[in-house]
């Protein structure tokens, strides 16, 4: 591979981010209707978010409550109709690595489809980092919070787990607060043997999205102590305002091959159960070690998701984007509770994702996850579950109707005001 195949090119995410929208298309994506999606809708279609706990809003799991691109069913409906359902063949796998290709120009990566690979989920990849990279018998670096599994993965593949708090910059007149890594604590660990990191960008749980600088002070730390990155960027269409994703891998040439890049359709179009994520191997040994050792994870990985996520990626940009002015909204209203009655709350503005990190602690709530859920019929993800550094927080996905959200915090509010805690 040369060079140019992993540069950035002077693509801008402007030129193409929601170009559809911007050039008189309109979005195939239905605000209203998903307005006016109901509890009883959302429990009737089934899913693990809105069954699991009976009779609460489901904010825990992260998937969007807004149905499917009609792209995406009509590709599903196509592929039903044709007998499309056995195992993963080769021009499949091709139109996954093109058409994934294809979306990374969104954030001005041109990368060679080549050296993607179909994967069933960006957590495979994972594993696979750990067991072929990583090795039994080594660490990993995860900073902290972070998404619950890089914490309790590592373990099983016999990797020592490292976790590093973040640092939280408090807010001052000219901004809002911001997490930051603990870089003289990363470097420490670096130099004490440790020669793997995740880095989860945009970051599930804290909605961090990377600056260019951060990543390349993390990659010159990393070329100073042989470290590789696994770069989960799951969520990367997800950045707001100003905020940009940067894949790390795109950086340069030593980003390159220092990244394990792993990214999926799957959270952009609310498609996990279709198993089809990608990895992105711009480091021409992890290719090489790759076909060798874990192609038989593409052939775990499912057809009906190659051919979910080909469409979802060639044809879906337009659903996507009101998806995301969706989200958007829904992210103000989050901001503006906690910024109101919420403000005793912890909190720092998200600056991606579709998630957000509220730190109860100042309110003395041990066990502010299992509160919402007895007393406002709430389910949200216990902080705990995201490192040390989660206890008296929680995990809140807000990507749910947006009416819902409002009754969301209303009973949270009401909840935490009868006992006199708001
Ligand atoms: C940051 C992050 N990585 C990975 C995953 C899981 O992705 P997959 O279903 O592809 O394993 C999630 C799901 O919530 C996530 O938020």
């Amino acid at each position: 591979m040369t060079t140019d195949t992993h540069t950035t090119e002077a693509l801008t995410t402007d030129t193409l981010r929601g170009a559809a929208l911007r050039h008189g298309a309109s979005s195939d994506f239905d605000a209203a209707k998903v307005d006016a999606t109901t509890i009883e809708d959302l429990q009737a279609v089934g899913s693990d978010k809105w069954t699991r706990y009976e009779g609460c809003i489901g904010a825990f799991i992260a998937e969007m409550d807004f149905g499917l691109a009609p792209c995406v069913v009509d590709a599903i409906k196509e592929a039903s109709d044709h007998h499309r359902l056995g195992y993963i063949p080769d021009p499949w796998k091709k139109r996954v690595a093109t058409s994934c290709a294809d979306w990374q120009k969104r954030y001005g990566w041109k990368v060679d489809p080549a050296c993607i690979r179909p994967v069933p989920d960006v957590l495979e990849a994972f594993e696979i980092f750990l067991r072929e990279i990583v090795r039994p018998g080594n660490s990993v670096i995860v900073p902290t919070p972070a998404y619950m599994p890089f914490l309790s993965v590592p373990q099983l593949y016999d990797v020592d787990l490292l976790e590093i708090p973040m640092l939280r910059k408090a807010s001052s007149e000219v901004t809002e607060g911001e997490w930051l890594f603990d870089f003289d604590a990363i470097e420490r660990a670096f130099a004490k043997g440790c020669h793997a990191f995740v880095l989860c960008n945009p970051h599930n749980p804290i909605g961090k999205v990377l600056t260019r600088e951060e990543m390349l002070r993390l990659s010159d730390l990393a070329q100073r102590y042989d470290v590789r990155i696994f770069s989960d960027e799951i969520h990367a269409p997800f950045a707001y305002g100003r905020n940009r994703h940067i894949p790390f891998a795109s950086i340069s040439s030593q980003t390159a091959m220092q990244a394990f890049t792993s990214t999926s359709a799957s959270k952009s179009f609310n498609i996990p159960g279709t198993k089809c994520a990608q990895v992105i191997l711009t480091n021409p040994n992890d290719l090489e070690l790759w076909m060798e050792r874990a192609q038989w994870s593409e052939h775990q990985t499912a057809t009906i998701g190659a051919i979910a996520t080909t469409s979802a990626y060639e044809g879906g940009a337009s659903w996507f984007e009101g998806a995301f002015d969706y989200v958007r909204r829904n992210a103000a209203l989050v901001n503006e509770e906690m910024g109101g009655r919420f403000s005793k709350v912890g909190y720092i503005r998200p600056e991606g994702t579709y998630i957000a990190w509220l730190d109860f602690s100042p309110l003395h709530l041990d066990d502010p996850a299992d509160y919402f859920l007895k007393k406002a019929n709430v389910a949200l993800t216990d902080g705990r579950e995201c490192g040390a550094v989660g206890a008296g927080c929680v995990r809140m996905n807000f990507a749910m109707p947006h009416p819902l959200l409002e009754e969301c915090f209303d009973r949270m509010f009401t909840a935490l005001h009868v006992d006199g805690l708001l």
